[in-house]
């Protein structure tokens, strides 16, 4: 069977860790040229050695996907790498911890909102054009579960399901606009992910409670992310767009 995305380049931004990491690989293992763009240049290195090991394409490009003149630096340098980018996983986001809003300082808004939603808007900034002129593309937007429900049995903190919501509405608008040019942009919702940073802040006993209130009784994994990515990176999803895909073992319907 043919590679799904087979010599398509692809930027993958946080793709040095957790669930940028397993997309990197999997967009790579389907035939795609990736850069892994990461501001943790060495485990962006570790990935792309991972990658190139299996006999697969990537490169690692430093990036802080907050700044409009790093991500331009990125990408131009990944153009002139790999050619065009055909594919675009905005996956930098998170928050490092959870405070109460009144406790919650201006730097910390500013810099949960620019890492969740900024980066987003710089990294796909600077790849519509390229897209728009070859008349194909794909961005497809990391958002959250906390983006569209936040928990209601325990505090979500605010400014990271303010950044994830406005994905939506980010997404859903530029796929609005960049339809007629035949890019599509989509998110991928994941639900909480066991990733090597979630397994090191949780016991067994909160990962299996959280298991045990999804539907399907189980608790996602990046793959079931990387493989979300895949679909709506291959020709399969082409007339999908502006859709956000819960990945979370159907903990929100
Ligand atoms: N892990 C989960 O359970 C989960 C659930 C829902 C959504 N998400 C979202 O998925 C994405 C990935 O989450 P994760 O938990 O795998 O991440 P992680 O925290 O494990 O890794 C984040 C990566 O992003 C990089 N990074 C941080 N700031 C950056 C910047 N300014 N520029 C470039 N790279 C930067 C880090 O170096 C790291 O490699 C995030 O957007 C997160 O909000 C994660």
């Amino acid at each position: 069977m043919s590679k799904r995305v087979d010599g398509l380049v692809a930027i993958v931004t946080a793709g040095g860790q957790g669930l940028g990491e397993a997309i990197a690989k999997t967009l790579a293992a389907e035939g795609a040229k990736v850069v892994v763009a990461d501001r943790n240049v060495e485990e962006g290195n570790r990935v792309v050695a991972e990658i190139t090991a299996t006999g697969n394409t990537a490169v690692m490009l430093e990036v802080d996907a907050t700044n409009a003149a790093s991500v331009q630096k990125m990408v131009d340098a990944a153009v002139a790498k790999f050619g065009p980018v055909d594919i675009l996983v905005n996956g930098a986001g998170g928050f490092t911890k959870f405070t109460p809003i009144a406790e919650t300082t201006e730097e910390d808004w500013d810099h949960v909102i620019n890492l969740n939603l900024k980066s987003a808007f710089l990294c796909s900034r600077a790849v519509a054009k390229g897209m728009m002129e070859k008349k194909s593309g794909r961005i497809i937007n990391i958002t959250s579960g906390a983006g569209i429900m936040p928990n209601p049995f325990a505090p979500t903190y605010v400014p990271y399901a303010a950044g994830k919501a406005g994905m939506i509405g980010f997404t859903k608008a530029l796929a609005s606009e960049l339809g007629p040019h035949k890019v599509t942009v989509n998110a991928v919702a994941p639900g909480t992910a066991l990733t090597p940073r979630v397994r090191k802040v949780r016991d067994a006993a909160s990962i299996e409670k959280i298991a045990s209130q999804n539907p399907l009784r189980a608790i996602i994994e990046p793959q079931d992310c990387a493989d979300a990515v895949l679909f709506l990176a291959s020709k399969e999803a082409r007339m999908i767009t502006g859709e956000v895909l819960k990945v979370n073992a159907g903990n929100l319907m």
